[in-house]
């Protein structure tokens, strides 16, 4: 018996930098894992990885998020047919940068799209099955870009102060029915992320001065914390945004 025996997660941008790690985590937990992801290339590398992560068990769903109403159905079914989804982790983002009047309406609307239409769609699915297990945990992906200091991402820094957001008003709603909302904002971490920085090495060397603890972000240390939101003995804390970044953002 594992803490996650028995519990269903659906984990959004499962075949990223972080995703996949937090996917075989829980496996490793004995979740089973819905893994949603649209990259095909990432998803085989997943694939090839998860068959070893048990004793829980992946399974993977192409799926492109910023199909909203589709996905909404999706979740809504995959719910139905798994007898509830327990835990719903919103990761998956986007995150183009250039200069805020550079970017076109058309480019913002898909950020928030992927980055927070696609969280609500997700939540919509999962929840009527949630309220009536009086079970669930939310668990957002923010980024600390959202506390200021970054230029050039403005579309992807409204996005997730979205998720913080979200995840006080979802903490509020869904507290009466068990349901906990939390959120963790990440650091830099060195996934595809990072490589919209031109000068990788002096970015590296910025992040080492800015951190506490002097070593870089593993995706490790961002499943760690979606296990702790995620478990059953978190139930009474929610609404908070958790910053995993090494001790650089202090608030
Ligand atoms: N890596 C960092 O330094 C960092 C820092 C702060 C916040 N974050 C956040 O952590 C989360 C994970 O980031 P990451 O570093 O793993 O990035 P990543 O780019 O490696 O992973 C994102 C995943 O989302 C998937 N995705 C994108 N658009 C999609 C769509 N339309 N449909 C389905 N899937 C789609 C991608 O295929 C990818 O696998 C994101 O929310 C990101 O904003 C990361």
């Amino acid at each position: 018996m594992t803490d996650f025996d028995g519990r269903t997660v659906l984990l959004t941008g499962a075949a990223g930098g972080l995703g996949a790690d937090v996917t075989c985590a829980f496996a490793g937990h004995g979740a089973r894992v819905i893994a949603v992801d649209i990259d095909a290339a990432k998803i085989a590398a997943l694939a090839s990885r998860a068959a070893a992560a048990g004793p829980g068990r992946v399974d993977i769903e192409r799926l492109d998020l910023s199909q909203s109403e589709f996905v909404a159905r999706r979740v809504a079914a995959l719910a139905e047919a798994c007898g509830g989804i327990d835990v719903v982790i919103n990761n998956a983002a986007i995150y183009p940068s250039k200069p805020f009047d550079a970017y076109t309406l058309a480019e913002w609307d898909a950020v928030q799209r992927v980055n927070v239409t696609a969280a609500v769609a997700c939540v919509q699915g999962a929840l009527p099955a949630m309220r009536r297990k009086g079970f669930g945990r939310i668990i957002n992906v923010a980024s600390i870009t959202w506390y200021g200091g970054w230029a050039n991402l403005a579309p992807y820094v409204a996005s997730k102060g979205a998720m913080v957001a979200l995840t006080r008003a979802w903490a509020r709603e869904f507290g009466p029915d068990g349901i906990t909302a939390n959120c963790i904002a990440p650091g830099a971490f060195p996934t595809d992320a990072e490589k919209i920085h031109p000068d990788p090495e002096g970015y590296a060397r910025f992040v080492l001065e800015h951190q506490s603890v002097k070593r870089r972000g593993r995706a490790q240390d961002i499943a760690g914390a979606m296990l702790f939101f995620a478990a059953a003995a978190s139930g009474f804390i929610t609404g908070q945004t958790l910053n995993v970044d090494g001790g650089w953002v202090m608030q």
